[in-house]
């Protein structure tokens, strides 16, 4: 029987290419996407991948959506907690507004979305969470104080819980792609991308999407049982911890 796995903004960039890995890998994949329709119906035509639209960030929609998931596919087994959000500014210039919307996304959605799947998974004594920080949560970024806060925050929790879930033959762990080519670091400006930070990448280049689903589907594997509480980075060589 295959295993069913759910990816939290599964529908474009790092999310796209994980849904699509692990369908690959024999999962039964459900993406979940928050936004932008045309992006997700054209992936879903493309990847046969059903996508299901809710804000990780409303922990009700989080309860109906993964409800309707396993209504469709049944039980998730591995979730992976991808969706995010960016709203860069130096921290002088940052609105509590710019603040709240990336911790409601990028922290509080770990929450709303694992609560979801947790009991299921210590019941039925399997399971994996994945999420998707950021080499930005380990290091700072400069323009990112809401990011870098929600990315580390992403850390403390997939520690936390590992230890939780241990016992129940969940493992939780924790991925820190750096920079990635999806739409979310082209929306930096050129000029900063291009003189600031890829010069800061040892192997010269943007990592690809793909480049970090393998490590998902690495860590959702069942032999990968006993890496749990784990942060493994994905970065060319930009950051080690
Ligand atoms: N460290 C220290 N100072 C810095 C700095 C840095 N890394 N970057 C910029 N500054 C300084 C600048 O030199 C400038 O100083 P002066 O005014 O004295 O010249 C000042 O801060 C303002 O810089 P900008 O002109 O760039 O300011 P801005 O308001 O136009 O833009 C910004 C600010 C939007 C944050 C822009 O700098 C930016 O986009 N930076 C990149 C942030 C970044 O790396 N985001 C990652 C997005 S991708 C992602 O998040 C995925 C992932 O997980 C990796």
């Amino acid at each position: 029987m295959s295993r069913v796995a759910l990816v939290t903004g599964g529908s474009r960039g790092i999310g796209a290419a994980i849904a699509i890995a692990l369908k690959a890998a024999g999962y039964k994949v459900a993406a979940n996407y928050a936004g932008n329709d045309e992006a997700a119906a054209a992936f879903t035509a493309e990847t046969g991948i059903p996508a299901f639209k809710w804000s990780v960030a409303d922990y009700a929609a989080c309860k109906a959506g993964v409800a309707q998931v396993e209504a469709a596919l049944g039980p998730v087994e591995v979730l992976v907690n991808n969706a995010g959000i960016t709203r860069d500014a130096m921290f002088h210039k940052m609105t509590p507004a710019q603040w709240k919307e990336v911790i409601d996304t990028n922290l509080t959605g770990l929450f709303n979305m694992t609560h979801q799947v947790w009991t299921g998974m210590r019941d039925r004594k399997f399971g994996r969470v994945i999420s998707i920080s950021s080499i930005n949560g380990q290091k700072g970024q400069a323009g990112q104080a809401n990011y870098s806060a929600a990315k580390a925050g992403d850390l403390g929790f997939t520690k936390a819980l590992a230890q939780e879930g241990a016992r129940a033959g969940i493992t939780v762990n924790a991925i820190c792609p750096g920079y990635i080519a999806t739409e979310m670091v082209k929306a930096i400006d050129e000029k900063v991308l291009n003189e600031r930070i890829i010069p800061q990448i040892p192997v010269g280049r943007l990592g690809e999407p793909e480049e970090i689903a393998r490590a998902v589907v690495f860590l959702a594997a069942d032999e990968a049982g006993f890496i749990t509480g784990s942060t493994l980075t994905a970065n060319g060589g930009q950051f080690f911890v």
